[in-house]
């Protein structure tokens, strides 16, 4: 996505693939059980050699947030980095805290600090964590940045580099947004 791509959130939604639906009526696997479908088709990413030199920027900065996550309960800690269509990069990690469930992950902590700053067009997001496989944005995330950043890059990495590189529609290829509100 080039920087001076410009346009915001509601003009990078287009249309995405429709996923196929496949299990069979009295199928009674668990949760973790169709998690291993061999029909369940892993969505594909470019690997790491697709990163560029602005990636890797982006990555570092992402990296430095990371440092201040608040993970005292996962000790698992994320760092994000949104950029904006004018370059300006801000930087979320996670933060935690005693009743577990108001976790806040770092890509929506950015993404909120973005908006009360007054950012609204924005092109890619860096998300590292200290795992061999990419640690993608989870559903919620995919959502918010969904509504408020449209179809951008994202950019995954760890501690040694780049990881990945996907599209924000090939990992919510059916969303809900708000052109189904009528
Ligand atoms: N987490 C993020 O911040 N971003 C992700 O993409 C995945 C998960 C955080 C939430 C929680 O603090 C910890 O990682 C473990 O789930």
């Amino acid at each position: 996505m080039p920087k001076s791509d410009r346009r915001s959130g509601a003009d990078r939604r287009g249309v995405g693939p429709i996923a196929r639906t496949v299990s069979p009526p009295g199928d009674r696997r668990s949760g973790s059980e169709r998690r291993d479908d061999a029909a369940w088709q892993p969505v594909s990413i470019e690997g790491a050699g697709a990163a560029s030199d602005s990636d890797l920027a982006l990555l570092a900065a992402a990296t430095d947030a990371r440092t201040r996550a608040q993970a005292a309960y996962s000790h698992f800690s994320v760092g994000a980095a949104l950029e904006t269509a004018d370059g300006v990069v801000i930087g979320g990690c996670n933060i935690e805290n005693a009743t577990y469930g108001l976790t806040l992950c770092a890509e929506r902590v950015a993404l909120v600090k973005a908006l009360s700053d007054g950012h609204s067009i924005f092109t890619r997001i860096a998300v590292v964590a200290d795992t061999e496989a990419p640690t993608p944005p989870c559903g919620p995330c995919r959502q918010l940045l969904w509504e408020y950043c449209g179809d951008i890059d994202i950019i995954l990495g760890n501690l040694n580099g780049p990881t990945g590189r996907v599209r924000l529609s090939a990992l919510l290829p059916m969303p809900f947004d708000r052109r189904l509100l009528g």
